[in-house]
């Protein structure tokens, strides 16, 4: 749904042509000028995402993101914790909320999976990235948001290779240096693939130099050797793409669920002691059929449920905006819309409105024919099968503003949905800011 809040993002011919053109369709390394203006992004989300952190700490919630914090290049755990732990006055950017924290005037900051801290980077960065995803398809593993922040002067990771492919989106305020290598030029030249600290001018010489200012956003193909360097402070957010090799995805992702699933079923009896003088020919023995049959029964789960296993992972990914899948389970949707419970329920004719770039799903999955399993942002939850709420969701994917219709089912609906922070509401007096 185009607005003109959308036009800052890439056309399908940018896609097509220039990044296919500028990046040998996507094996090089390129800069892209000025993509992300202040106005849309800048670089306050890093100081959000620590606030958020320490929000969720001091509610004693499990952390959704991983905070890492270096110093001198070492990683800092004690310091991190620090963090956390909100000075009285904590000051107005991050370097000060990091110095009065930890003492630290230098640092570098990395958070994990930012996309679940600042409604913002899911929203404009997925949005960026599903412009990429319609042209191209997306990855299996979806992505993730990644912030580095510091007032570093190189990387703490060394002159480093790179895993996924993934775009640097940098935000400023500061401007960053970023040294490319290809993988072979680095091995050819280093001797071999290990990160390389201290004296680096031997590769700094050899390598491609991209003069990174805010709003720019660098393409960085996997196995690209790499290192930042800077004189100020500045925010950048990583965004990998996880196109990880599909057998160690389902190795890796699915096969644990079948494996949880036949553990729950499987009622077996202890195992016997093993004679000690036996050998381990005799153990071999009498052990390999086992180990044999609970790779059958295995495969007879993966026959049963296997597809639905690999639907749930489709809606999850797809209405999670194509952000990565964390485990999570409907139960977490009911129990966190509980906790939360707003004083201002959800009322007939209030206006509601869907947070690009998630989306709603809907299938019968898991469910009974009078039942819809719903999907929204990775999660699920069940609702009445019934053509006005069928009708919400499609409002919902419109993306613009709609009116709620009154009728209970609905509005339960939308009070369970609400626990994923996906939906906007907008008091009855005011009118959409994308209607205009
Ligand atoms: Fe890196």
């Amino acid at each position: 749904m185009g607005t003109t809040a959308d036009a800052w993002l890439p056309s399908a011919n940018f896609w097509q042509n220039t990044f296919d053109k500028s990046t040998n369709d996507g094996q090089e390394a390129a800069l892209f000028k000025n993509i992300v203006l202040e106005n849309i992004l800048n670089s306050q989300c890093g100081i959000e995402a620590v606030r958020q952190l320490q929000i969720e700490k001091a509610r004693s919630a499990s952390p959704s993101s991983r905070l890492r914090l270096y110093i001198n290049n070492d990683r800092r755990d004690d310091l991190a914790d620090l963090l956390l732990e909100p000075p009285s006055n904590s000051g107005n950017d991050l370097p000060d909320l990091v110095s009065r924290a930890t003492g630290a005037e230098k640092f570098c900051l990395v958070v994990n999976n930012l996309e679940l801290l600042v409604g913002d980077v899911s929203s404009v960065l997925g949005t960026f990235l599903e412009t990429m995803f319609a042209c191209r398809g997306t990855p299996i593993g979806g992505c993730e948001a990644v912030l580095f922040a510091g007032n570093y002067a190189e990387t703490s990771f060394g002159f480093h290779e790179g895993f996924e492919h993934a775009f640097l989106v940098h935000l400023g305020p500061g401007v960053k240096d970023f040294y490319c290598m290809p993988s072979n030029t680095y091995v050819e030249t280093t001797g071999g693939r290990e990160p390389t600290f201290g004296e680096l001018d031997f590769l700094l010489e050899r390598s491609t130099k991209f003069q990174l200012d805010p709003g720019d956003i660098l393409y960085l193909p996997a196995h690209v050797y790499h290192i930042g360097k800077q004189t100020s402070f500045s925010v950048s957010i990583a965004l990998p793409l996880y196109n990880v090799p599909q057998e160690r995805f389902f190795l890796k992702g699915v096969l644990p669920l079948l494996i949880d699933e036949l553990l729950v079923k499987s009622e077996q009896p202890g195992s016997p002691y093993l004679p000690l003088n036996a050998g381990a020919d005799t153990f071999l023995a009498s052990q390999l059929p086992i180990l044999e049959s609970a790779v059958k029964n295995l495969q007879a789960q993966c026959h049963e449920h296997g597809p639905d296993i690999l639907r749930y992972y489709w809606y999850r990914l797809m209405s999670n905006g194509y952000w990565e899948v964390r485990q999570s389970s409907f139960e977490d949707l009911e129990k966190t819309n509980s906790l939360n419970e707003r004083e201002d329920s959800f009322m007939p004719g209030d206006l509601i409105e869907l947070k690009k770039p998630f989306k709603a799903f809907w299938s019968q999955l898991d469910c009974k024919d009078n039942e819809l399993r719903i999907f929204l942002k990775g999660e699920s939850t069940i609702a009445d099968n019934k053509p006005v709420i069928i009708q919400t969701l499609n409002n919902l994917n419109s993306y613009y503003a709609f009116p709620i219709p009154s009728d209970q089912s609905v509005l339960d609906l939308l009070s369970v949905l609400d626990a994923t922070g996906a939906l906007i509401r907008h008091n009855k007096s005011q009118t959409s800011p994308l209607s205009n």
